[in-house]
């Protein structure tokens, strides 16, 4: 992709730091929404395809009302999901410029299939109302797609972590390395239970305006969601642990750690409240446990952060001292832009000096020979006149920089060679 590379403007540390929050943010968004875009769907398709043989319209309600409470509003999709990608797609460029990664790669893939999986999802959501039967199998084929994303997602952020691992496979069996699946696993299990979360939340929210059967509709919708949401968070902490022994000692930092706590703090927090929603459907308790998983979707996001720029500091570096030098050139202070001796010597000595006579200083033709191969010696007199010939007055400092004087010294002993070569 190395239209990408384009994208690619100088970085200071301070813009890196600043990529990075707004990655942090991005992944943050990324993963609450299309988690909602693909477990609502696939919760969903479930219980329309399954459960609803069963002819209990209490299947049918709750399938429908999910899709109305995870893609309430047909813009959010787009603007949660492709926006973030398409983000986080630009500040890879700028943070691996020049760099060769297949991440930016596998985020373009991701951004196809969400854009495809949004649009099958929301029109899987629109066939539930008039039971347009065509329609019902772009639940399953949306959230496939959406799948994909997930993994791809995933895949590139692994990979932003261990750049040289996909030199060493195809970028498809990268995809099966045992990093990227049991990330994968768990960034899975984590979109699950916030899913969740925020489905008994939303449903409870409606419930209220629905009286008759709702006693039954509310016990049925809480043991399905629930009880998915609560395994899956149970399994959280071991695939954090496995994905933790997958990283290299170094990115083990104590702020890692630190944030790892955190978010398994607020995880237990998630499972006392999943607890007490069993016991009963409480709306300001699903707030709090929505709260709190999205405060451990947060340490999850600050954590996968803060590897990426651990494990690219060097890079970072380097990024860095190319913006210096590129400030600098900007700034005209460069030291890298050519010297150019013959302009130096035209306004600096030639008031005093000609090469083939006498001026104020002696011709050059007549002084310089001297100086062959002694460039060095001829650099100091110039850099620091001192008396030499009792019928001239002393010459004045000209007060050149050192690459200068050198400039001047090799521009004078090649003319006055010349000089003489021409004279034979
Ligand atoms: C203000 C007049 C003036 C300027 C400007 C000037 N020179 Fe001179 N230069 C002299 C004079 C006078 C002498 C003779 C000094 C002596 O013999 O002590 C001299 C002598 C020299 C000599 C001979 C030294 C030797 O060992 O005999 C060299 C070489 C030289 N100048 C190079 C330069 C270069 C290169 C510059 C420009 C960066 C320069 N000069 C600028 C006046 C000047």
């Amino acid at each position: 992709m190395d239209w990408l590379n384009k994208l690619a403007l100088p970085q200071s540390f301070e813009h890196i730091e600043l990529l990075g929050y707004m990655l942090l943010i991005m992944i943050f968004l990324f993963v609450l929404f299309s988690s909602f875009a693909l477990w609502g769907t696939v919760l969903s398709f479930y219980l329309k395809k399954n459960v609803s043989k069963s002819l209990d319209a209490n299947y049918r309600r709750l399938s429908k009302e999910i899709m109305d409470i995870v893609l309430f509003n047909k813009t959010t999709g787009i603007a949660f999901c492709v926006i973030p990608i398409i983000t986080m797609i630009i500040i890879f460029s700028q943070l691996f410029q020049s760099q060769n990664t297949s991440v930016q790669e596998y985020l373009v893939y991701s951004l196809i299939f969400s854009l495809i999986g949004l649009l099958l999802v929301y029109s899987y959501k629109n066939s539930l109302d008039d039971f347009k039967q065509s329609e019902i199998y772009s639940g399953l084929i949306g959230s496939i797609s959406l799948f994909f994303s997930l993994w791809l997602f995933i895949a590139a952020l692994t990979n932003s972590v261990f750049i040289e691992s996909t030199q060493t496979t195809t970028a498809i069996g990268y995809l099966f390395t045992s990093v990227v699946l049991i990330r994968f696993v768990l960034l899975l299990l984590i979109s699950l239970v916030i899913t969740g979360a925020y489905l008994t939340f939303g449903i409870f929210n409606i419930k209220n305006t629905q009286k008759e059967d709702d006693e039954e509709y509310t016990e049925i919708a809480k043991k399905f969601i629930l009880n998915i949401a609560f395994t899956s968070a149970g399994l959280i902490p071991l695939f954090i642990i496995m994905d933790m022994m997958m990283m290299p000692d170094i990115y083990l930092t104590a702020g890692y750690f630190l944030y790892l706590t955190l978010g398994l703090i607020f995880l237990f927090i998630g499972y006392h409240l999943f607890y007490l929603l069993y016991k009963k459907i409480n709306k300001t308790i699903a707030a709090y446990l929505i709260a709190a998983l999205i405060l451990f979707l947060l340490t999850y996001g600050l954590n996968n952060q803060m590897i990426i720029y651990g494990a690219n500091q060097s890079n970072f570096v380097k990024l860095n001292t190319e913006y210096d030098t590129y400030l600098a050139a900007l700034k005209g202070d460069d030291k890298s832009t050519v010297i150019n001796a013959e302009e130096i010597y035209a306004v600096r000595c030639a008031p005093c000096h000609l090469f083939d006579r006498k001026l104020v200083g002696p011709p050059h033709d007549e002084v310089i020979p001297k100086y062959f191969n002694k460039e060095n010696q001829l650099i100091s007199f110039i850099r620091n006149p001192v008396r030499v010939n009792e019928e001239y007055p002393p010459m004045p400092n000209p007060g050149l920089k050192p690459d200068e004087a050198k400039a001047v010294a090799e521009y004078l002993l090649t003319k006055v060679q010349e000089d003489i070569n021409n004279k034979k």
